[in-house]
């Protein structure tokens, strides 16, 4: 399905920080997953970025239930973003920030003099993150809603994370990693955190599709380790319960 991606495209500007961009607009599209059978449903990835920004827009207030769904393993976050190893001052790109859950761990990771960038498609996301952001006193944080395929960094990063979004950037993952991997700075990182099907459970891939596509918007079968390791040796990898893993590579 064509989609015009030139629309999503937004620039980040460190001097306006937690700036509202409201020209995501979704166009008709039909309502794909409905009338499908599951078979069909588990073909369906690869969805257009205004139709992922609209989904994500009405997930917006249930994200905290479908994350206790998933069971996010406790501290997963805080373990991730250490992995990046963040020098006090540096700078952070944080990618499908959703409502915002990895900031105030990296802001703490980078301190005051630090600098958080957290980008996501959905303005409804960004909205949350906005809040939060307010809310916690977060000041060295800004915020954009962006497609990660076009967003154009400012400076080089000590790190990037896709925040439990890659599977969600189908179809063209590879693509959006090798863009943000140019913007990282000699001796940075960039890693992933992800959920992923349990080698006993892989008959179950149907079903867990299904649902991807019915919420996330996405390809299960995307293995973010195997794109990573063109950026160089695979520095960590870790699974937690079988079902979440982080990946992260380092640069030169
Ligand atoms: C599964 S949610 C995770 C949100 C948040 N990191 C969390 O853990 O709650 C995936 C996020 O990726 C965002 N996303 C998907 N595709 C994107 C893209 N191409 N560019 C930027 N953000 C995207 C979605 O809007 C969504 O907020």
């Amino acid at each position: 399905m064509a989609t015009d991606n030139s629309k999503l495209a937004v620039e980040i500007s460190p001097s306006a920080p937690f700036t509202e961009i409201e020209d995501l607009r979704i166009t008709s599209q039909k309502p794909l997953i409905r009338k499908t059978s599951l078979r069909r449903q588990n073909e369906l990835i690869g969805n257009a970025p205004a139709k992922v920004a609209a989904r994500y827009d009405k997930l917006a207030p249930w994200m905290r239930f479908l994350e206790c769904f998933l069971c996010s393993p406790k501290g997963f976050r805080e373990r991730a973003l250490s992995r990046l190893h963040l020098p006090p001052g540096g700078r952070v790109l944080i990618v499908g920030c959703g409502g915002g859950p990895e900031i105030p761990v990296a802001c703490k990771l980078v301190g005051p003099s630090g600098h958080v960038d957290a980008i996501d498609i959905s303005p409804n996301q960004i909205q949350i993150a906005r809040r939060l952001c307010a809310s916690t006193g977060l000041e060295n944080v800004s915020l954009q809603v962006a497609d990660a395929m076009h967003f154009s960094a400012p400076v080089g990063y000590h790190g990037v994370v896709f925040a439990y979004s890659y599977i969600a950037m189908s179809p063209h993952h590879r693509d959006i990693a090798r863009h943000l991997w140019n913007c990282v700075l000699p001796a940075g990182y960039m890693g992933v955190m992800e959920n992923k099907l349990p080698p006993g459970f892989r008959f179950l891939e149907p079903l867990v599709q299904a649902f991807v596509n019915c919420t996330y918007l996405g390809d299960i079968r995307i293995d973010p380790r195997v794109d990573f390791e063109e950026f160089g040796p695979v520095e960590n990898y870790e699974e937690v319960l079988g079902s979440h893993c982080m990946v992260t590579v380092r640069k030169g």
